[in-house]
């Protein structure tokens, strides 16, 4: 048998929790579960001012594989870290699995979860936004559309499209991935723990799954997000940390500092053409590559020796002048078609559908390889 561990972050949950342990209990009944896994459940609960304590050591009586952890009141990250270290150090489980206590998360699903860990995946995603989740329908227009675009946010921002639901509170992950990120999630105490637990994961390979969910309304009480300033979290935590943004950035520091030598040499200094452009695109090309391997892609940096190094670098310039014909021939096949006069706009546009999308797609595939 292998063991589950339930981390049920509370704060005012009283009424949902006495409801909500039972079923989860109830889910050993289920084939898929008794056959392969045995469940124990971990309330964090953050000094709840209601009757949730109560309830919950009520229901130890009940259920001896139902725990009680007493945290202070520091933000659900907070509490989900106090959760993960207190599972894996007293219950050692294979799986940890995060879940809302406010019944918006149906413990019926968690056999679909565990199909697909038992299928090989070591992070699954309760999912939302794929074929066969979804959310309540009764919410107003603009909840649907803050979520909605909130996801497509981060999606774009870290340009995964295949992950659907970046947000979603449940999951179910191996506890290796959870152990080895604690460092990492630690410093992120509010609802981004959840973007930072999953990009954490994707940059250490972890193999991530989704299974649909469908996320009911909470029957009692209050939603404890706030909105506003989860938001702000996200776009900050992908601006620091996404490797596409930073990509990005490299770029047009490298048109900065090709764009700036071709002018002093060719202005101030006076030399050839052909020779101010060899040298500024080449300085360029160099420190792109530099700065895209210590930063953009630090977490799968080129292994430390100089002839690694040589060879990623004459593949970035081969990658670099397969852009440059690139962005040529769209010009000129633009000037051919529609006249001269708006080759600028040629060349925005090609940078942007073609030269982002062409540059991202080979650094990742070629120079510092996916794994997934
Ligand atoms: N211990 C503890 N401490 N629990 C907390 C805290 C806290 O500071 N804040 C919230 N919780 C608990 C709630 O009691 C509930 O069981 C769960 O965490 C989710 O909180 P809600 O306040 O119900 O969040 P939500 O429904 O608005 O947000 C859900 O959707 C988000 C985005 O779609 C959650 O699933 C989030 O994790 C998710 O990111
Ligand atoms: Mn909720």
């Amino acid at each position: 048998m292998r063991k589950i561990a339930i981390i049920l972050p509370t704060y005012n949950e009283e009424k949902n929790i006495e409801v909500l342990i039972p079923q989860i209990f109830e889910e050993r009944k289920n084939p898929t579960i008794s056959k392969l896994w045995d469940i124990e459940v971990v309330v964090v609960d953050s000094n709840s001012y209601d009757e949730t304590k109560k309830t919950v050591l009520n229901l130890t009586k009940k259920y001896p594989q139902l725990h009680l952890l007493e945290t202070k009141k520091e933000g659900l990250g907070k509490a989900y870290l106090e959760g993960f270290r207190y599972a894996i150090e007293k219950i050692k489980p294979y799986v940890i699995f995060e879940m809302d206590a406010d019944l918006s998360h149906q413990a019926k699903e968690i056999p679909f979860f565990l199909k697909k860990i038992e299928k090989g995946a070591d992070f699954v995603i309760g999912s939302r936004y794929i074929k066969g989740g979804s959310i309540p329908n009764n919410w107003q227009w603009y909840r649907k559309i803050f979520s909605l675009l909130g996801n497509l946010i981060v999606k774009f921002g870290f340009m995964k499209p295949s992950i659907n639901d970046w947000t979603s509170g449940y999951r179910a992950i191996k506890a290796w991935v959870i152990k080895n990120s604690l460092y990492y999630i630690k410093n992120y105490s509010g609802y981004v723990f959840q973007i930072a637990l999953l990009d954490f994961a994707l940059k250490n390979n972890a193999l991530i799954a989704e299974t649909p969910i469908q996320f009911q309304e909470r029957k009692w009480g209050n939603s404890k997000i706030n909105a506003f300033q989860y938001s702000l979290q996200i776009i900050f935590y992908i601006f620091l940390n996404s490797s596409f943004v930073k990509f990005i950035i490299v770029g047009i520091i490298g048109f900065i500092i090709d764009f700036t030598i071709s002018f002093y040499l060719i202005e101030f200094f006076q030399k050839p053409v052909w020779l101010s452009t060899l040298i500024s695109t080449e300085t360029a090309i160099i420190s792109n590559f530099l700065l895209n391997n210590f930063w953009s892609f630090s977490y799968k940096k080129i292994r430390n020796n100089f002839t690694a190094y040589l060879k990623s670098l004459i593949k970035f310039n081969i990658i670099s002048s397969g852009s440059i014909i690139i962005q040529t021939l769209f010009i000129q096949g633009g000037v051919f078609i529609f006249g001269k006069k708006l080759w600028l706009l040629y060349k925005i546009l090609v940078i942007i559908l073609v030269i982002i999308p062409y540059s991202y797609f080979l650094y990742n595939k070629v120079i510092w390889k996916d794994n997934n």
